[in-house]
């Protein structure tokens, strides 16, 4: 099966894997040419960012997409809850169920390869310790490695009992579709001293609970970057400028396929691309190159 994808994909297992040349758990051997492939595992993430290799990230909502992400130089893959928005025409993500992220991370991991693997927890399934850690296993038993939750310093409890149960956490601050009513919509976040001060400290305090990756979402740029020197876990911006340690879209964004508004932060990676795998593989190298994003997709 994966020999199928990278044979599909548009890079050779060759280009795809240069930049990871040695981290060595666990290997998959492409058996065309026995170039060991190298997955990428929660210490690669830290490598990159101590090394300041941008790590390039996609969202994926099925098998078809994660294997032509995967075999075009994407570092990590989130199931994402936008899917209720991009796949089933909600008008935010708060109706996604349980069963409905279970069910589209056990798809994305069968083409997910060598990228790592993140599954979003969806709106109030981790509202109580007992919920978190029921639902945390299950979308690890669907094949994810770390989930993601939204929320500040609140969730440093929950952090830590995840943590200590061995299941790796991605934090999403700043703009949290989850508490889109309570935002009073989809808005830029952090923009003045006080809110950027409790944004950087809920970053610290989280880390400090044992969270091991951090997405920054519609923040100032300045605010991302000072987050991102602060803390020692990898920062993965959207809409937070070029200085977090990675950048990730929504794929129906970056291939322009989204109804309606698009955000200021997304390109379309389609244009002057021949195909959706030029596409994606056009967005990784132009994150690890530092050219995406610009200044027109960052917000001051
Ligand atoms: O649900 C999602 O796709 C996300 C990304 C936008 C980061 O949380």
């Amino acid at each position: 099966m994966f020999r199928n994808q990278i044979t599909s994909g548009f890079t050779t297992a060759s280009q795809v894997f240069l930049s990871h040349t040695d981290i060595s758990i666990p290997n998959i051997t492409d058996n065309r040419d026995d170039t060991v492939i190298k997955k990428i595992t929660l210490h690669t993430l830290n490598k990159m960012k101590h090394e300041q290799q941008k790590i390039a990230c996609l969202t994926c909502y099925d098998y078809s997409q994660a294997a032509l992400v995967s075999a075009n130089n994407i570092d990590l893959i989130l199931v994402g809850d936008s899917l209720g928005m991009v796949s089933q025409g909600h008008q935010t993500t708060v109706s996604v169920t349980m069963e409905q992220m279970v069910y589209h991370t056990q798809m994305v991991k069968k083409g997910s390869g060598r990228s790592f693997l993140v599954a979003d927890m969806p709106y109030m399934s981790y509202a109580t310790e007992e919920q978190t850690l029921k639902n945390a296993a299950l979308l690890m038993q669907a094949g994810a490695e770390m989930v993601k939750l939204e929320g500040g310093r609140w969730l440093c409890d929950t952090i830590s009992k995840l943590s200590e149960r061995g299941i790796p956490t991605c934090v999403h601050l700043g703009l949290t579709p989850q508490s889109v009513a309570m935002l009073g919509g989809f808005k830029v976040q952090g923009r003045d001293e006080l809110a950027a001060e409790k944004l950087e400290e809920d970053a610290k305090l989280l880390e400090r609970a044992g969270a091991n990756l951090l997405v920054l979402e519609c923040i100032p740029k300045y605010l991302a970057m000072q987050i991102t020197r602060t803390v020692g876990i990898p920062t993965i911006g959207i809409g937070a400028g070029a200085d977090t340690d990675g950048q990730i879209l929504v794929f129906y964004d970056m291939l322009n396929m989204t109804q309606g508004h698009l955000p200021r932060f997304t390109k379309n990676f389609l244009e002057g691309a021949d195909s959706t795998q030029k596409a994606i593989f056009n967005y990784a190298y132009e994150v690890k190159a530092g050219i995406f994003p610009q200044d027109e997709h960052t917000y001051s």
